[in-house]
């Protein structure tokens, strides 16, 4: 039996699954780790954590199979900023996609034409560019000793593979790379003060790079390109056509939008990026999401709560922000905080903890809104894809119906799948081993509920704006 592992480099933890050619998932196991905050809009993590997370999945799921395992892939948190020195030694902590200390240099690149006619994208602190600029001007001695810069997952396969290799979809997250025609932008380079040459070989996502070291006892198996985590799920939600949308629910929460052209001028609020399947896609992106409702759960309730009671209520007049560490799209502002508003004394729990879900999900349609799209129907991923009363929220705000995958998802294993010839293409692979169900249909009465909450909400961050 072949066998295909899929690792995802998330932010809070590090997930892999092993699963067979059919798609029949054979383990899965995961490996949590910290990120540092060492001053405010700060986000970091050590990328030895995750080579050793990486390392600890790899033994586990390959034990007993490891002759089996054809091809690995990794599906990676994106943006964030690894630099190395000329033996290859991690330079300073990476610098995460949640980082929000680049402001300024972010400002400097949308303040100068060739950032948008170069790569098709606008600015955002946490792209890469900025932060090389960042470290550029903050921390010389580091940005002299650089030699190579690459993203978390390319990280991960270096020093899995001794091949230095990214793939187009990540990669597309750097601002570095001229996105229609799918190579590295010179000019960008040149204005970030790096050249081409220390930036990984790029590579369709599903393309094998070369081959695991000898030391990971897997001898049969190759290493595929992988993805950036969004185009991954999208793979493993089978989001890989025009019309198709998905709407991922993690740390962050994304609505992921498949194009088959480059669409030129449509990455000024969303984010203009290579599919994985090696088309293009649209993609709003919220900071916070799923992780507000760890915030507000962990943190506020310490789990002491109880939403069933929530099932029939919506629009209760309690509204949230979910700008709990700034916002991306579409405001662009590192400066945005969360807040409750339209608390009185009959607010309850219950309508604080609705309230949470719901300015999630107005979050998400805020950055629908901006880009211009319709989206009719989504399927749901990510941690908060499994409540229930949160796939209602978002299908009842949007006014889409909602489709989860009725088994564990593994875009990153689909990729070495079709990378090792198990599949033709992407499209047959999904066809194949992704299993979709319906879980919610939109109600019409509500979404009405909620057109008007939406207006509401609209109002309240620019007037919150001012204090931030
Ligand atoms: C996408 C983005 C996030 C990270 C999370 O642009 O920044 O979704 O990829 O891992």
């Amino acid at each position: 039996m072949n066998y295909y592992i899929g690792i995802d480099l998330g932010t809070s933890s590090c997930k892999g699954s092993v699963v067979d050619g059919n798609g029949k998932v054979r383990g899965t196991h995961s490996v949590k780790y910290g990120v540092s905050c060492p001053a405010p809009n700060f986000s970091e993590q050590a990328p030895a954590d995750w080579y050793s997370a990486a390392v600890q999945i790899l033994k586990k799921l390959s034990s007993g199979i490891e002759d089996d395992i054809k091809g690995v892939s990794i599906a990676g948190q994106m943006h964030g900023l690894v630099m190395l020195d000329e033996d290859d030694n991690v330079i300073r902590p990476a610098i995460l996609w949640n980082d929000g200390r680049s402001e300024k240099q972010t400002k400097f690149l949308n303040g100068i034409p060739e950032t948008f006619e170069e790569t098709g994208n606008t600015a955002f602190p946490g792209f890469t560019a900025p932060k090389i600029l960042w470290v550029k001007e903050n921390e010389p001695e580091n940005f002299k000793r650089c030699r190579k810069i690459c993203l978390p997952k390319d990280y991960l396969a270096y020093m899995l593979t001794g091949v230095f290799s990214t793939d187009f979809s990540d990669a597309a997250g750097m601002l570095l790379l001229d996105v229609e025609h799918k190579k590295w932008s010179q000019r960008m380079c040149e204005i970030c003060g790096i050249t081409v040459g220390m930036l990984p070989k790029l590579y369709e996502s599903y393309e094998v790079t070369g081959r695991i070291k000898p030391e990971f006892g897997l001898k049969n198996a190759v290493m595929c390109a992988g993805a950036g985590d969004n185009a991954a799920s999208a793979v493993g939600t089978g989001t890989l056509s025009p019309g198709d949308c998905s709407i991922s629910l993690g740390t962050s929460g994304t609505v992921f939008l498949p194009c088959d052209e480059y669409i030129a001028g449509a990455g000024r609020i969303l984010h203009n990026f290579c599919h994985s399947n090696g088309r293009y896609h649209l993609m709003g992106c919220i900071l916070s999401a799923a992780s507000c409702d760890d915030w507000w759960t962990k943190r506020i309730l310490k789990g002491d709560y109880d939403r069933f009671t929530l099932e029939k209520a919506a629009a209760t007049g309690v509204y949230f922000l979910p700008y709990l560490t700034g916002e991306r799209c579409p405001h662009n502002d590192v400066y945005a905080r969360g807040a409750f508003i339209g608390l009185s004394a009959e607010t309850t729990r219950e309508d604080m903890c609705l309230a949470v879900y719901e300015g999630v999900a107005y979050a998400l349609r805020d950055c629908v809104k901006a880009g211009g799209v319709s989206v009719r129907s989504a399927v749901l991923c990510g941690g908060g894809a499994k409540s229930p009363l949160w796939q209602a929220v978002v299908s009842n705000v949007l006014g889409v119906d909602i489709y989860v995958t009725e088994t564990e998802q593994f875009g990153a294993a689909m990729l070495a799948m079709v990378g090792c010839g198990e599949y033709p293409d992407l499209v047959t692979c999904a066809t194949t081993t992704v299993k979709k169900k319906l879980a919610v249909k939109y109600d019409k009465e509500i979404h009405e509920k909620y057109n008007k909450g939406f207006e509401v909400y609209k109002k309240l961050y620019p007037v919150l704006k001012t204090i931030y």
